[in-house]
């Protein structure tokens, strides 16, 4: 039996992570295992209540778990900012999930925007760094007792502008992002250690030729961890670039690791070349603690309730999930049921299909246990 929690969320939330359990549950059915799930009232309809985001109680409760199903949140009657800070980066944060683990791979029967690229060119793994960088929280309107804070920049300001950071309170801010050589070491790790099961290529993101003190840090440690990995090929690119590489010529990448921020925006363009957000899972990572998988996308509130949200980003993402639990084969029975679902055109609206998130996750349930 594999105890697994459930986030639903907000939005469509509820609804895909339904389909993605049913898929799951049908894989266990065929490949001789349990799934106990455990679902845990945590998102935007409960903040609105009682003003909790995720109690100390909770994440207590959550650590005893090797996995969470994580649906979505997002909620247009809560400011932009709170929920995805109090609820997911606080869950990816207390878990030390320091992988973000974004497969780029356009399947079968999908579209890309990419003119005369097709399934053997777009397969490539993102590894994002999922705890530091410009996510560590650090910064400030300079209100409040904080515009006391790092004297540099009031005087940098203060001369350049002619400001004076008591008076015109309004007028700055500033964040600060922060990398450490092991929090670097142990992403760049994962990395080297998925791409030896791959084509053994590893292409490291920055930005060093211009913010070269953390990412300086972040090339000096990739280089340490490439030196001790003799076996692997090694290249680096800077992020501007690698938008461009993405687009023209995919078929480069096997690995890609990356800085968090840079992860965050290099993987909305990877979702896109792959065949849109509806497709793309992610998997946040802690291989020795308690790790999340969730679609990359949104709680699309405007869909709430109407089943016609695509399920496959979820379905896949379960699909990692089985993997982290040990389950390969229905892991890969699972991606597969996705491609028959695709090759038979039972799809969402989204992918030109008229088929219901609730009826593609019974179609691939039901194909799993009859034809994997
Ligand atoms: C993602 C999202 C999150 C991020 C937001 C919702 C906090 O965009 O998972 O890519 O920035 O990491
Ligand atoms: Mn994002």
């Amino acid at each position: 039996m594999h105890e697994v929690a459930v986030i639903g969320g907000d939005g469509i939330g509820p609804e895909i992570i339904a389909s993605g359990r049913k898929v799951l549950d049908a894989a266990g059915e065929r490949y001789g295992f349990e799934i106990g799930w455990t679902d845990f009232d945590i998102g935007a309809e409960r903040y609105l209540k009682t003003g909790e985001l995720v109690s100390e109680a909770e994440l207590d409760a959550l650590s005893s778990y090797p996995a969470i199903y994580f649906g979505a949140i997002g909620d247009d009657r809560v400011t932009p900012g709170i929920l995805e800070k109090g609820i997911l980066l606080t869950l990816r944060f207390a878990f030390d999930q320091y992988v973000n683990l974004r497969p780029v791979k356009m399947l079968a029967g999908v579209d890309t925007p990419l003119a005369g690229k097709g399934p053997k060119d777009i397969d490539f793994l993102v590894v994002r760094e999922n705890t530091e960088d410009f996510y560590v929280g650090i910064g400030s309107r300079f209100s409040g007792k904080e515009k006391k804070q790092l004297e540099v920049v009031r005087n940098l300001y203060s001369v350049k502008f002619g400001l004076d950071v008591e008076s015109d309170a309004e007028e700055i801010a500033y964040q600060i992002g922060v990398l450490t050589r092991e929090g670097s070491r142990r992403v760049m790790e994962y990395a080297f250690n998925a791409s030896r099961k791959r084509r053994k290529k590893v292409t490291s993101v920055d930005k060093a030729n211009v913010l070269s003190d953390v990412y300086g840090l972040w090339r000096d440690v990739f280089r340490d961890v490439a030196a001790q990995n003799p076996d692997i090929t090694t290249e680096f690119n800077y992020v501007d670039a690698i938008t461009m590489w993405f687009v023209k010529n995919p078929e480069w990448f096997d690995v890609v690791v990356t800085p968090n921020m840079f992860g965050d925006i290099i993987t909305d363009l990877g979702a896109m070349i792959q065949g849109g957000l509806g497709l793309a899972p992610g998997g946040n990572i802690n291989p020795e603690g308690t790790s999340m998988f969730e679609p990359i996308h949104g709680s699309a509130p405007k869909y709430k309730g109407l089943n016609v949200a695509n399920p496959l980003a979820t379905v896949w993402a379960g699909a990692l999930l089985l993997d982290h639990l040990g389950e390969a084969e229905a892991s890969e029975a699972v991606v597969k049921g996705i491609e028959a679902s695709i090759a038979n055109g039972i799809v969402t609206r989204d992918m030109g299909g008229s088929a219901t998130t609730s009826g593609v996750g019974d179609w691939i349930a039901n194909w799993i246990s009859k034809s994997a």
